[in-house]
């Protein structure tokens, strides 16, 4: 298949298949301002360690945001959300995929009531999947001081690559060459 049919990220609702350790999570793409604002409140419940914002965000921004930015770039697969809910159908946590430079920058955040139950693991498991899926390398950008995420990612196949500062703190950047990996 070609990059470019690769590169349609189409139709995108699944139940991911984990070893038992991990528990069971569906996903679907974020593509509408309902789901846009549960990642909100998911957000809101624990952003300490997001790279970009971070503040809390209001109602009127994130709905600013769905509007006049998300939607477009989502139909355009240049940034997607994805939202996990567990089995009893809760939602426990986002996943996000940017376009950058061919790579797929990558971030997950789960609900700060559902941490340390392997729900960081799954979300990051659906993500490669995805990168794997498309044929693109994936790069997460990680506070020095977020012992649990560099963990889940190194855990996971991510090696670290560079440290640069931003905000006055030491930010790493980790690969992962999806390439490598076996089916
Ligand atoms: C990082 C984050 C996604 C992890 O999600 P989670 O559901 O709590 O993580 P999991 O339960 O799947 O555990 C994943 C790994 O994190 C580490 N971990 C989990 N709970 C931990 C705790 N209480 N203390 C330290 N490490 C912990 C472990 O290494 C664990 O792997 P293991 O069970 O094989 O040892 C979550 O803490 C989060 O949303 N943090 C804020 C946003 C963020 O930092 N995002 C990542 C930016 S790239």
């Amino acid at each position: 298949m070609s990059r470019i049919a690769l590169s349609a990220c189409a139709s995108e609702s699944f139940v991911l298949e984990q070893p038992s350790s991990v528990p069971k999570v569906s996903y679907a793409r974020v593509n509408g301002l309902r789901q846009a604002l549960v990642v909100r409140a998911l957000r809101n419940s624990g952003y300490e360690y997001m790279t970009n914002h971070r503040n809390p965000i209001s109602l009127l921004q994130q709905i600013r945001w769905y509007f006049t930015q998300y939607r477009h770039a989502s139909r355009a697969c240049s940034y997607r959300l994805y939202l996990f809910h567990n089995d009893q159908n809760l939602p426990v946590g986002y996943g996000a995929l940017q376009l950058r430079e061919e790579r797929l920058c990558l971030t997950e955040c789960v609900g700060t009531l559902h941490r340390g139950r392997g729900y960081g693991k799954a979300i990051l498991a659906a993500l490669i999947e995805i990168g794997r899926r498309e044929e693109r390398e994936l790069v997460a950008e990680i506070w020095a001081s977020n012992e649990r995420s560099i963990r889940m990612h190194r855990r996971m196949g991510f090696v670290l690559s560079s440290t640069r500062q931003h905000a006055g703190q030491d930010l790493h950047t980790y690969f992962l060459n999806v390439s490598s990996m076996h089916e």
